[in-house]
Order: structure tokens, then sequence, then C-alpha cells
């Protein structure tokens, strides 16, 4: 095997608030094919996805699920990669696989840390990353099984236009839920209505959430999924019909806040109405990922589930286009591509 160019993504700094270029360096320098050790397999990136939780892990090591990324070290970030060499018989050269990786073109992993062991043919790894990817399984787990809808029920979902959202949005709508998406300006607003079919939608940009809540859900929330936090947590709470459902997916508002969450009162209210509030990871699923990607794929063969994708171009793009996620400038799911081969389907 050739020496490899590898590009490669260092944080130099803790950023304070919305990331700069100086919180970053970019290397670039030849890679001598690496000895692997039994179980490791060397990956030649594809693309990346931009996800929130990645500002997490820039800060200082603390209450992170996955570890603080020390400075002087590339940043962590979910990718699409095809096996270009394998110490690992289950991941042959060739395989093509979601895994964690670096913010780089190639990279050594343990075989054993793979999360979507087989991107199915037919599927690109921008596939692999949006219409079937972790964001779409993540709304399909969080709500079916957390979440738990019924026909009938009322859905109030918050970052409704974003990849997560988008898709909770409408499957539940697949499940005869009456849904009620929040979004940010008048454009996310009637992608939700127009495209994505949902009942009604609350612009918290121009539009008081308490009161608009209030006026849409007289008889309460039945089942309120939620991807931001703070105030709009808050006004749901208050706002929950009895046996409700509260499903912490992400508390995006405060990712960038240098003063931590903000606190939640009215607890007693899930006591009154025996309302279940409950965190999830998608990646607790795991064992199904398979069958809930053939599902979301079955979905969108039949029309019933619209996706979109924001795919920007280029390495080196990727920390500016981390940014995006928290002015809401995405328009979808945020996918880096960083090789030529990131649409190839097998
Ligand atoms: N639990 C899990 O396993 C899991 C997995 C994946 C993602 N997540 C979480 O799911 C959430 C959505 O992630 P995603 O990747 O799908 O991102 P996304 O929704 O595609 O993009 C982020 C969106 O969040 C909204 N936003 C940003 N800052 C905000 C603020 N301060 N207040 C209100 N809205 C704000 C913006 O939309 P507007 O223009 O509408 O403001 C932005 O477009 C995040 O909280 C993420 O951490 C959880």
């Amino acid at each position: 095997m050739q020496p490899m160019r590898n590009r490669q993504w260092i944080l130099e700094r803790r950023p304070n608030g919305l990331t700069v270029p100086d919180d970053f360096s970019f290397r670039e320098e030849d890679l001598q094919p690496p000895t692997l050790a039994e179980g490791e397999i060397l990956i030649r990136n594809m693309a990346f996805i931009c996800a929130p939780t990645i500002r997490n892990w820039m800060e200082p090591p603390g209450n992170s699920l996955y570890p603080s990324i020390p400075l002087g070290s590339p940043v962590r970030g979910p990718c699409a990669a095809r096996v270009i060499a394998s110490a690992d018989p289950n991941f042959p050269v060739g395989s093509r696989v979601c895994t964690f990786s670096n913010w780089q073109d190639y990279d050594v992993i343990s075989a054993a840390n793979v999360l979507v062991r087989t991107i199915p043919d037919g599927h690109s790894f921008i596939d692999a990353l949006g219409p079937v990817g972790m964001n779409a399984l993540t709304a399909y787990f969080g709500l079916l099984e957390v979440g738990q809808p019924n026909k009938g029920e009322t859905l109030l979902v918050s970052g409704a236009a974003g990849s997560v959202g988008l898709n909770v949005a409408q499957i539940g709508k697949i499940n005869g839920c009456r849904v009620i998406g929040i979004a940010g300006g008048k454009d996310k607003c009637d992608l939700l209505l127009d495209k994505a079919g949902i009942d009604a939608c609350i612009d918290y940009k121009s539009e008081n959430i308490a009161e608009r809540i209030a006026a849409l859900c007289p008889d309460g929330i039945d089942i309120f999924f939620d991807n931001v936090g703070g105030a709009g947590l808050q006004t749901a709470i208050d706002n929950m019909a009895k046996f409700g459902r509260i499903v912490l997916c992400g508390q995006i508002s405060g990712y960038n806040a240098d003063e931590g969450e903000e606190k939640i009162g009215n607890l007693m209210r899930l006591i009154y109405g025996g309302i279940r509030m409950q965190g999830f990871l998608a990646s607790m699923y795991a064992d199904r990922f398979p069958q809930a990607m053939k599902q979301l794929a079955q979905w969108i063969d039949e029309g019933k589930l619209y996706h979109r994708e924001d795919v920007r171009m280029g390495l080196e793009n990727l920390p500016t286009t981390l940014n995006a996620l928290f002015d809401g400038s995405n328009q979808g799911t945020l996918i880096v591509q960083v090789s030529d081969e990131a649409n190839e389907t097998a």
C-alpha cells in the first residue's frame, strides 16, 4: 500500500460559544500504511455528519457521555467510511460502515466500535448518514420506543425542521398522531406543513410558544419529543396531558451556553399527571438498526417520509459547517462530504 495523504483537524483550545477558526488547526501529512493489531481496521472516511453533541465534546472534561476531546488531539465525529485494510475477518477490505472517527481522511479504529456494521447495497455513504442514518434511527427509536405513540394522540416536537425532528414529526403522522412542530422561521414551518404534512407549526422566533401551545393543545400534550431543552421544555411540562410522555432527545439550546443548563421546575405536575420523562440514546437500540433501516427505506420508497440533506463539500470546511446547527442555517441533515467516492452505493 502506498503512503496516504492525510488531512486532519486538531482542537487547539476550548471554544467560547460558537467555534471560531482559531479554536482549531489544520494538518496535512503523509501517512505510512499502519500495522494493524488484531481487531483493528483502517478506514477511508467518506463523509461526516455534523452532530450537535460534537460541540459538547469540545468542553472541558465533565458531564458528557463521550470523553472531552483533549487539546492538541483530532476532533472526533461520526462518519461513513470504507474499510481499506483489515485485521478483523468480520470486516473484509471494501466493507462499508458507520462509526466514530476523527475529522481526518484515514483512521485506524477498533472494529468493535463500529456502529453500523454494513451499509446496505443501494445506499450511498451519504444515504447512510442521512435518510437511513443515525438521526433517522434516533427519531425512530426515540418516538416509537420511548414516546410510544397511540393513534389520535397529540405529539409536540421541538427542533421539528431539523434532521431528527423532521423524522419524528413524520413518523408521528405515520402512527396516527396529531403533530405540532416548533421551528425557527416561516420557511421551516412551511416545510413542515407542506412537505411533512404536520397539523400545525409554532414559529418560536416570532410567536409566543406558551400561548400557542395553550391554544393548540387545549387537552394537553400527550407526547413531547424534545430536541432543544430550556424554556420550551418548561412550557411543555406545564402543558402535559395526564399519562403523557416527555422524550428527552437533546438539549441543543444549552450546548453553546457558558452558564450551564436552565433549571426546570413544576415537576410535581409529572407526579400528579403520571407523566413519564425519559432520556435515551439511539445507540441503545444498535442491535435493531438493520431492521429499522429497512423500515425507514420502505417509508421513503412509499413516499411517506420526506427527507432532506444539506451536503457541504470538503474536509477543510468541517469546523465552520458545524456552526450551522447552532445558528439554524442548516437545511436538513448536515453532512460534510470528504471524498469523491461518498456517493458510491456498493
Ligand atoms: N439522543 C440521541 O441519541 C441523539 C442522537 C442524535 C441527535 N440528538 C439530539 O437531537 C437534536 C437535533 O440534532 P440534529 O442533528 O437533528 O440537528 P438539527 O435539528 O438538524 O439542527 C439543529 C437545529 O436546532 C435548532 N436550534 C439550534 N439552536 C437552538 C436554540 N438555541 N433554540 C432552539 N432551537 C435551536 C435549529 O433549528 P431552528 O432553525 O428551528 O432553530 C437548528 O437547525 C440535538 O439536540 C442533538 O443533540 C440526540
